[in-house]
């Protein structure tokens, strides 16, 4: 369905992602898979005319609302700025009537630039050329602009254009603005202004056009409109044949939860600021602005600049894809806030961040761009709050983090009701708010990952021994004794496969939880004599000598599963005694989740089935604790009954089948990964694309095929390319130390452009790298 073959001008290749034809039932695909944005904010894809099905939405990112207490706090869908409505002689211009000719609508993922162009031709036989280009720029935050170039290329006509901003827009009905402001400052600048509903959040909207005839611009009195929740100016312009109208749009946002007024905030001091910024962007115009955006990519692009030679060009334009939905979905400019699911690009998930953060995406930041990685585990440390607040309301002590996160004081978010239940016609009820746990032990293992990574000791002394010890508190709350077995348990939970719900010690969760109580003890007998100050702040704090009584006389009695007489780790204490059936039916269908058509969640949970890597996932981020043919064996076994219905699944089992030195089957699921929101299935991201199978990507090219581990704080390399790739190389940061590496099939090259040297286990075989070595 979409192309990417297409070249850029000089001849570059595999960045463009293309659609070629007009389809109306592709509009929620375009729309996520080409979604702009910068982290601060994110611009789902939408024509600039409307059609029925489409999906217009402007996130800003941290603007968390609660429509009312009947529902979660979301990301609030802001006014749209984007539609336009074009007449041609009086009648309204739709791509569903007259004809179409070369059209065609791209994403340029090296300059974040969406550009669609095509000629129409109207029921009168008119014929017009157009081309429509947008950004939200990369180095001006709060800018998004637009372009339209409309050209006759046949007899004259009459085009108007009425634009603005429009506000008439909710999160599939529910509506998270009042009223608001409007007004249009000398003929040209327009505002709105609106607050959210519940958490007081102010938005300024602003919007200006430059009109040009046959590049000179023209004065040109716009007919204006206020209305509820609108305004908006009109222009009307006569082109004669072969005339040229460019239609010029800037559009400014700024927002009360913007960084600049965490301290001091006032509205009309943002309304005044917001009004220059909007007077400073529309006189720069849109391709000065743009420029500068570009700049800022080429810049990302240069930083960045990991590069596959490979037989089939979609592998690396699969990675720039994951790369470009990174940077456009991460706040790396404010620490409050983090990563949605589905980035910005659509109202799934609401916003909030999961454990996808923390396990799939955060990787690609802690070896890429550590300060982004950080601001990220900051979130989470200013979400400790909340996860207090959980703990206690559930009878805990400690921190319990949420399975949803949202603004970070807000606690948990997570929804409670979800999709139908085929069986009782009822919605299905959602518990992971309540009892998929292991989030908790996810986000301190990121904690850990980063710091031996990075070895910054500035973040684990303000923030990350905290998170440690305040969790691994939570967890020994948790644990259940069980008398007749003489052990500690996990009991009711769900683990990271959530067709399994109300589980007892689910392997992941249990090893995880103990995991987490044994890095509290180390680092409290690191505190204790290294940084005795330190140890006392936190031992007042947290009451740490007491807990660490605790986690001593509970750590060795958690119940690990261990593998049965076939090897296999019991996911949770009934799966392996559960029905087996044929699931041939249900994967790898159009739609995820096909098996509800056959069945409930009740009826799902009592059979051998699971949605995703669960005991894969245990054995990637604890790979030193269990042997490989007991690996192995689990992988044969639980493959099977994986439906892969999360896309957080198939990239773990990519990294899995690389280490198992299968490279077919690593690059077979690499590229099913890659096809999540780039392959065929056209309503795969209607909801918006799928941020930690973007992670993922990376992960399988760098954890799975460079075979980069962190091992007991000791870099690893152990590279198993695909036999159609000729070379791989990425920068990789090293405690501290910036690294190039670069993979052939013949041979690895590193440099290490720092001044020390690095030590790291190439294929197993410690070496110490200064300057640049070959193995
Ligand atoms: C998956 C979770 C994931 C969530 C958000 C669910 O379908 O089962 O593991 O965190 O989606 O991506």
């Amino acid at each position: 369905m979409l192309n990417y073959n297409k070249k850029l001008p000089d001849g570059a290749s595999d960045w463009v992602v293309t659609e070629e034809n007009f389809q109306t039932l592709a509009l929620g695909k375009c729309e996520a898979v080409m979604a702009l944005g910068n982290g601060y904010m994110g611009l789902r894809s939408a024509a600039e005319e409307s059609y029925v099905g489409e999906k217009r939405n402007l996130f800003v990112n941290g603007t968390f609302n609660r429509f009312d207490e009947f529902e979660v706090s979301e990301l609030p869908n802001a006014a749209d700025v984007t539609g336009l409505d074009i007449r041609v002689d009086g009648k309204r211009f739709t791509l569903e009537q007259g004809e179409i000719t070369e059209y065609s609508r791209s994403l340029n993922l090296r300059d974040a630039e969406l550009v669609r162009s095509f000629i129409w031709t109207n029921a009168e036989g008119k014929k017009l050329e157009f081309t429509f280009r947008r950004f939200v720029s990369l180095d001006r935050l709060h800018l998004i602009g637009m372009k339209l170039d409309i050209k006759s290329l046949s007899g004259s006509v009459k085009v108007s254009i009425a634009s603005g901003i429009d506000a008439q827009v909710s999160n599939s009905g529910s509506q998270h603005f009042h009223e608001g402001e409007k007004r249009i400052y000398d003929k040209k600048y327009l505002e709105l202004i609106q607050t959210t509903t519940e958490s007081k959040v102010d938005f300024v909207i602003g919007a200006a056009h430059r009109l040009k005839l046959d590049g000179q611009e023209i004065e040109n009195s716009p007919a204006m409109e206020i209305d509820r929740r609108k305004v908006a100016v009109a222009y009307s312009v006569d082109l004669q044949e072969g005339q040229s109208l460019s239609f010029e749009k800037v559009a400014t946002v700024h927002t009360s939860r913007d960084l600049a007024y965490a301290q001091d905030y006032s509205l009309p001091a943002m309304r005044e600021h917001a009004l220059g910024d909007l007077k400073s962007v529309y006189a720069a115009g849109y391709d000065a602005l743009f420029q500068d955006h570009a700049s800022a990519w080429a810049k990302v692009w240069n930083e960045y600049g990991i590069t596959i030679e490979s037989k089939n060009s979609f592998d690396l334009l699969a990675l720039r894809f994951a790369l470009y939905h990174m940077v456009v979905m991460t706040p790396a400019h404010d620490r409050r806030m983090g990563i949605g699911a589905k980035g910005l690009s659509g109202e799934g998930y609401k916003g909030h961040s999961f454990w996808d953060t923390e396990i799939f995406i955060l990787p690609f930041y802690i070896y890429s761009n550590p300060k982004t990685a950080r601001s990220l585990l900051e979130y989470r440390y200013l979400g400790l709050e909340g996860a207090r607040r959980k703990a206690k309301e559930n009878g805990y002590a400690g921190a319990m983090y949420p399975w949803e996160a949202a603004w970070p004081s807000d606690g948990e978010v997570t929804p409670v009701w979800g999709a139908v239940d085929i069986v009782t016609g009822e919605q299905t009820k959602i518990w992971s708010g309540f009892i998929e746990q292991h989030i908790t032990s996810d986000i301190v293992y990121a904690v850990w990952h980063y710091y031996r990574a990075t070895g910054d000791e500035d973040f684990m002394e303000r923030y990350g021994y905290e998170m440690i010890f305040d969790t691994a508190i939570f967890w020994a709350s948790r644990l259940e004794w069980d008398e007749a077995e003489g052990r500690y348990e996990i009991n009711e939970v769900v683990g990271p496969d959530e067709y399994k719900e109300h589980v007892d010690n689910n392997a992941f969760t249990n090893y995880m939880a103990h995991f987490n109580i044994e890095l509290a003890m180390q680092y409290y007998s690191k505190l204790e004599t290294e940084r005795p100050e330190l140890f006392k702040h936190y031992d007042e704090l947290l009451n740490l000598k007491e807990a660490r009584k605790v986690w001593e006389s509970k750590l060795d009695l958690i119940y690990l599963p261990q593998p049965n007489e076939n090897r296999i780790i019991p996911q949770d204490d009934t799966y392996l005694q559960k029905e087996i059936i044929d699931l041939t039916p249900y994967k790898d269908q159009e739609k995820v989740g096909s098996i509800f058509n056959d069945y409930n969640l009740d009826q799902v949970g009592n059979m051998q089935i699971s949605k995703q890597a669960d005991i894969m996932m245990l054995f990637f981020l604890l790979e030193n604790k269990f042997a490989p043919e007991v690996k192995l064996a689990n992988y044969e076994y639980y493959e099977e009954k994986t439906l892969h219905d999360s896309s957080l699944s198939l990239s773990t089992h990519s990294i899995l089948a690389s280490d198992f030195g299968d490279k077919e089957l690593a690059y077979h699921l690499f590229k099913r990964a890659a096809e999540i929101d780039l392959g065929p299935k056209i309503h795969s991201s209607d909801a918006g694309i799928h941020a930690a199978s973007l992670g993922g990507i990376w992960e399988c090219v760098v954890m799975g095929f460079a075979g980069v581990r962190m091992l007991d704080g000791q870099l690893h390399l152990a590279p198993k390319l695909p036999d159609h790739w000729e070379k791989l190389s990425f920068p990789l940061h090293w405690q501290g130390k910036p690294l190039e590496i670069s993979i052939t099939p013949q041979q690895i090259s590193i440099t290490n452009t720092a001044s020390e040297p690095v030590q790291l286990f190439v294929n197993g075989e410690l070496q110490v790298v200064q300057d640049t070595a070959i193995f």
